[in-house]
């Protein structure tokens, strides 16, 4: 019954408009690092060191995109994909970081986006996704307040040569994990830790996110512009005070912060106190600084998390109950699967008055994907795919203002600390080969996307939209 209501699931239901997409980012797929006159990211350099990445895995190779990029967009062509979100390497178009430009980076970004739009496919550019000059982490990275002005630099690099093809941009992917990861708890690069180092970061991505929507508009303004937000859906253990204060605290830690110094409400020091240490960081005018009406928000989720209270955690005072600890079936990377949270988060972000339209810019499952007869049976990924599509069309109905869905990802890729045993495409790489097959679960949204394509010319459906 379950089965039979998820896979009816029509592209219609959404709406003509609606965009549908694979998601995905540089350093997870291009390999080349040095290529052409690119230098060092903090990922490259992370990357190499001893103990970081799971069995000491590396992203040099990884889909080998740069070389291949040709070729996977005709497959994305031909799985009926027409838009795509990816991201630019910072140190492939300025490899120091700023001053000298690359023209070779430039170049390559030129032909993946003339390609994209040969194909009809529609290029969605994320600006930073992770991949931070090493040059500038020697300089403090996003430490240092004088990011404000190499992002600054990079962004109009960027627009000025893309952004008469280019349309839809995002500024930043997800912050609070580089940051949280990156500068907290140092798990990824560039492995910095502690809360001197989260609070300055959070400071200048937090003002660099502002103001990379303001260069993009300068520029033109007719650009459709957002930025991504990592968002799950926050419960408390137990219906007791504690853990709803304690969820309380990580719901606004992980899914209000950045969204709302963007929208003006500035930090949440009631709530967070600890965060009051971003006074010393503070300048006179950044109240407005920090302030830019997005186009749109994008949406990343994957799980929900169960919080309980925890004294002796620094800071937040809270602490997630793992799903495998609440006997639940889990993806690859022990997450639960839990759709209606997407549900919620529309819900949640849709009743922001500032929140002018939402896309889920990320949405997607890892699973142990086996290759048996040339296929990949990946009914897992097809359920958990329908289920988190169905959920949104569940908030869309209900009318939130939802309008994309991009599933992350096109291919199996690098999946940062993880290395490449969690495998979220909807294409598998047998990366000794380089070769591509498409999983069931792209074979079902391939199809997916067709069904309203070959109605929308059928004389009764073109009766019906215009009706
Ligand atoms: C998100 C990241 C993306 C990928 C997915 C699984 O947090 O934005 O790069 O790693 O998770």
């Amino acid at each position: 019954m379950k089965d039979n209501f998820f896979s009816n699931l029509k592209r219609s239901d959404f709406g003509e408009d609606f965009i549908w997409g694979t998601s995905t980012a540089a350093f997870q797929i291009e390999g080349s690092p040095f290529a052409d006159g690119k230098k060092a990211s903090i990922w490259d350099e992370f990357s190499h060191k001893k103990g970081k990445i799971y069995k000491g895995q590396n992203a040099d190779i990884a889909c080998n995109f740069y070389n291949r990029y040709t070729e996977d967009l005709q497959l994305m062509k031909s799985m009926n994909i027409k838009h795509f979100r990816f991201s630019l390497s910072w140190s492939r178009i300025l490899p120091d970081g700023t001053g000298k430009i690359n023209q070779a980076g430039l170049d390559f970004y030129d032909r993946l986006i003339d390609q994209c739009l040969a194909l009809g496919i529609t290029p969605w550019v994320t600006l930073y996704h992770w991949d931070l000059p090493q040059k500038l982490e020697e300089k403090g990275g996003w430490t240092n307040r004088e990011i404000i002005n190499w992002f600054s630099e990079y962004v109009k690099v960027c627009v000025s040569r893309f952004g008469d093809r280019v349309k839809n941009w995002m500024v930043l992917n997800e912050p609070l994990v580089f940051l949280g990861a990156g500068h907290f708890l140092g798990i990824h690069a560039p492995g910095r830790r502690g809360i001197k180092n989260f609070i300055p970061a959070m400071h200048h991505a937090s003002l660099c996110q502002a103001i990379g929507g303001r260069i993009l508009r300068d520029f033109d303004q007719n650009l459709n512009i957002g930025t991504t937000f990592s968002c799950s859906y926050i419960e408390a253990f137990r219906d007791r005070e504690k853990d709803q204060k304690a969820a309380n605290r990580v719901d606004c830690l992980v899914n209000r912060l950045f969204l709302e110094l963007s929208l003006g409400y500035g930090y949440p020091f009631e709530e967070l106190a600890f965060l009051k240490r971003v006074e010393k960081f503070y300048k006179a005018k950044d109240d407005d600084l920090l302030k830019f009406e997005f186009d749109f928000i994008g949406i990343q989720n994957y799980t929900r998390e169960i919080v309980k209270n925890a004294w002796w955690i620094p800071y937040l005072q809270a602490m997630n109950v793992k799903a495998e600890k609440r006997n639940l079936q889990t993806t690859e990377m022990g997450w639960e699967i839990y759709p209606d949270g997407l549900f919620h988060l529309l819900k949640k972000y849709d009743a922001y008055p500032g929140v002018k339209n939402i896309l889920v810019t990320e949405n997607g499952a890892a699973f142990p994907d086996q290759v048996i007869n040339g296929q990949v049976k990946d009914e897992e990924r097809k359920q958990y795919l329908q289920q988190y599509i169905a959920a949104t069309l569940k908030a869309k109905k209900q009318g939130v203002n939802v309008n994309g869905y991009f599933v992350w990802s096109f291919t199996d890729n690098f999946e940062w600390a993880e290395g490449y045993h969690p495998r979220f495409g909807l294409v598998y790489i047998d990366y000794e080969r380089q070769q591509r097959i498409i999983k069931n679960s792209g074979l079902w949204y391939r199809d997916f996307l067709k069904t309203s394509e070959t109605t929308k010319y059928t004389k009764h459906h073109s009766i019906s939209f215009k009706s």
